[in-house]
């Protein structure tokens, strides 16, 4: 270890124990979701299953809740659902990283554990530098740094970060989220026979190309694979304005299918569409699993009003997304949570064919913290159905237009913000709690809302409403706690 390294781990180890304590006090701790116990956390990294075990990287300062020169927290599990902590990976501990060890990717190679990510390198005067960097360990739990592979190509600003690489007939490919000197983002392709020495081959899509018009000054987070027959390109645009119901958050997050010839550095793609139609969804990285899923993980944050949270109070902020199931289906990608997950439940309630008629109805046993409900809408003869979570946050579908709508509490100001899409029809809702996060799974994965959210914290009432009387199927789950065992020292 070198002594950049020791001094950085020893700060650490006294963050995490001068306010763990607090952290753990705080009453919008996250029950089952993933979270280091203090500092901030941002994107899911290096997420993939290596020896039969997940693994799953995210980037975080553990010094303060702000963003900062960013280590790599790590995180293993054999079922996605039970995790332990494992020593930090990447600390920012070197002259190529040491503004930060940016987000990036990992892959199994000859029994070895590969991690790709982004050294992040600032000057007096506010300049960057950026080199895409190679760290290997022989157990998954020790990472050697073997320093930059690829440095900044031409016609690239210095905003060039989080490489994803993968295989594909005997090559190794990387996608990395670029600007260009014209300021447009772009995703740009290399090619590897080794893994460390790479060849540039160009942007595979990007603001202005491919009829793609303005679309962002810089693309984050890229992520290029293929699932059920399609190219499948996930990106992070920063810079769109919002256009109707969509792209209301600050940086947006989203995905085009297309048609994928790595070789020629070819992805021929259709329209950009939105993955979440949350307020707190970013940065996702996605993972082939020994079972053939593609599996993926979100940060539940955006890096807008960090300070107004609450849970900075208590040292720490953000967390992760359940992990979710993708899918292409009808020319979409379709998210559902892990099939795992249905460990978590117990004691369950059953509501069936109950009529729900009028306004803030409570369903006996339909209350809580950290629940799971499930609800299927048989006849639907109202105009508005809505359910009300905690007082904090409302999803409400308005039958005639289609639109499904998520209100919450702003905890900045206490106005009440609004997300939407648009759906055919509502025939089934899968809604996750937990103590200050939601996640709603519409019609089987077709659309998602995922959100953080404050409500008082005694109050743990869900109520629904239906003016014109609704008949559904429901059913409702606690779900337990999960604690994360393990030193993330
Ligand atoms: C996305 C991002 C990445 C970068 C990382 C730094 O949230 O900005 O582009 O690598 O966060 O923490």
């Amino acid at each position: 270890m070198n002594s950049t390294k020791a001094r950085l781990t020893e700060r650490v180890r006294a963050a995490v124990v001068t306010y763990g304590a607090a952290a753990k006090r705080d009453p919008y701790r996250l029950h089952y979701h993933l979270t280091p116990l203090v500092g901030l956390l941002n994107d899911p990294n290096g997420f993939v299953q290596y020896r039969g075990e997940y693994h799953l990287f995210y980037q975080w300062n553990p010094f303060i809740t702000e963003h900062g020169s960013k280590f790599w927290g790590h995180w293993t599990s054999m079922d996605l659902v039970n995790w332990r902590a494992k020593p930090v990976a990447l600390a920012p501990d070197e002259w190529y990283d040491k503004n930060g060890c940016y987000s990036g990717s990992a892959v199994e190679h000859e029994g070895k554990l590969i991690l790709f990510y982004t050294g992040n390198v600032r000057d007096e005067q506010g300049g960057r530098e950026t080199y895409q960097c190679m760290a290997i360990s022989e157990d998954g739990i020790r990472f050697r740094k073997h320093g930059p592979v690829i440095h900044l190509p031409q016609g690239y600003t210095p905003h060039f970060r989080d490489p994803k690489v993968w295989r594909k007939d005997g090559s190794w490919y990387m996608v990395v989220g670029a600007q260009s000197r014209e300021l447009q983002g772009q995703a740009v392709l290399f090619r590897s026979s080794n893994l460390r020495d790479w060849t540039y081959l160009g942007p595979i899509a990007g603001s202005g190309l491919q009829c793609l018009g303005e679309f962002g000054y810089m693309w984050e987070c890229p992520d290029l694979f293929r699932l059920n027959g399609r190219g499948v390109l996930i990106v992070c645009p920063q810079g769109l304005e919002p256009e109707g119901d969509r792209y209301h958050n600050l940086y947006q997050s989203g995905y085009f299918l297309g048609d994928l010839e790595e070789e020629v550095a070819k992805f021929d793609h259709g329209p950009f569409d939105e993955l979440d139609r949350g307020f707190d969804f970013y940065a996702p990285q996605t993972t082939l699993d020994n079972r053939g899923r593609r599996l993926l993980f979100g940060w539940m944050g955006l890096p807008d009003g960090e300070e107004h949270h609450p849970t900075v109070a208590h040292h720490w902020i953000h967390a992760m997304t359940l992990p979710r199931e993708l899918r292409v289906s009808k020319g979409r990608l379709i998210q559902r949570p892990v099939e795992e997950l249905c460990q978590l439940r117990r004691n369950e309630v059953v509501h069936s064919r109950t009529e729900i008629c009028g306004k803030g109805v409570a369903l006996e046993g339909v209350d809580g913290e950290a629940l799971e409900i499930e609800v299927d809408l048989l006849e639907n003869r109202s105009e508005t159905f809505a359910i009300d979570f905690r007082g904090a946050a409302c999803l409400i579908y308005d039958r005639r237009d289609g639109r499904l709508m998520l209100e919450r509490t702003a905890w900045k100001d206490g106005k009440k913000e609004r997300r939407f899409c648009r759906i055919d029809r509502l025939a089934r809702l899968r809604i996750f709690l937990d103590a200050s996060s939601i996640e709603i799974f519409v019609n089987e994965g077709e659309e998602v809302f995922t959100s953080r959210f404050y409500p008082d914290v005694d109050n743990r009432s869900i109520a629904f409403s239906a003016p014109e009387g609704i008949t559904v199927d429901l059913k409702k789950w606690e779900l337990a706690s999960v604690p994360i065992p393990g030193d993330p020292v």
